[in-house]
């Protein structure tokens, strides 16, 4: 499909549309950093008053660096996954011991700490720093396959990075923007059992929508 013109319409529809969000009120990368450890796995409802509650507790990267692990884990409390703490305050000390406490804005940097994997990765280096990095989660991969009547397995990496990768071959200057632009068309309009194709900004450039057959995608074949 015609990625400028899809870019365009994309972005100026999450400009009009975006949902005010605690992490998308501040341009701190610890902060957006944190977000996005709790977003991996664990939807945005119940992620608000937790980071919430971390970033008041937790004021700036040394605060949390400084804090015991118990803490961290009592704090923690509820929102499950809970390598996902100990990974990040893993890697939050590695960054006060080896950047100075900044969280490094090259990818190289960056992809090097604990816990940090493609989806981490991308999601920090576009949002706090603007670099030109996707970020696919379980919504993009929807968004993505629906779009291009892709029916490749979704749950294979090989998949996932081909998907990363045609992403990243016409990404916007505004990536960050972008990439939350494709999470929150994939968590409001472009949802998995009923899908609100009528007010898609998108639709035209849908290749699904277009065949009657959104809901076949994505494909997950049973391991
Ligand atoms: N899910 C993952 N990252 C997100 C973000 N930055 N905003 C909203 N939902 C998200």
């Amino acid at each position: 499909f015609k990625r400028t013109k899809f870019n365009d319409t994309l972005l100026n529809w999450y400009q009009a549309n975006k949902r005010q969000l605690p992490w998308r009120e501040t341009s701190d990368p610890f902060k957006i950093w944190l977000s996005e450890v709790m977003l991996q796995q664990t939807q945005v409802i119940t992620v608000i008053p937790y980071f919430e509650k971390f970033i008041t507790k937790y004021k700036d990267l040394d605060a949390l660096a400084n804090a015991d692990e118990e803490a961290l884990l009592k704090d923690w409390e509820g929102l499950g996954y809970y390598n996902r703490i100990r990974n990040f305050h893993h890697a939050v000390k590695e960054v006060q011991e080896k950047y100075d406490s900044k969280v490094p804005s090259k990818p190289e940097e960056f992809f090097s700490l604990k816990g940090v994997g493609p989806y981490i990765g991308g999601a920090v280096q576009s949002i706090a720093f603007n670099n030109q990095l996707a970020a696919v989660d379980g919504n993009v991969l929807r968004v993505m396959t629906r779009l291009n009547r892709d029916n490749r397995d979704t749950t294979k990496v090989s998949v996932q990075k081909d998907i990363k990768n045609f992403i990243e071959s016409d990404m916007p200057l505004e990536a960050g923007d972008f990439n939350q632009a494709l999470m929150e068309l994939g968590a409001t309009i472009c949802t998995p059992r009923t899908p609100k194709c009528v007010v898609c900004p998108v639709r035209e450039h849908c290749e699904a929508f277009k065949k009657g057959e959104v809901m076949n995608y994505p494909v997950k074949k049973k391991a």
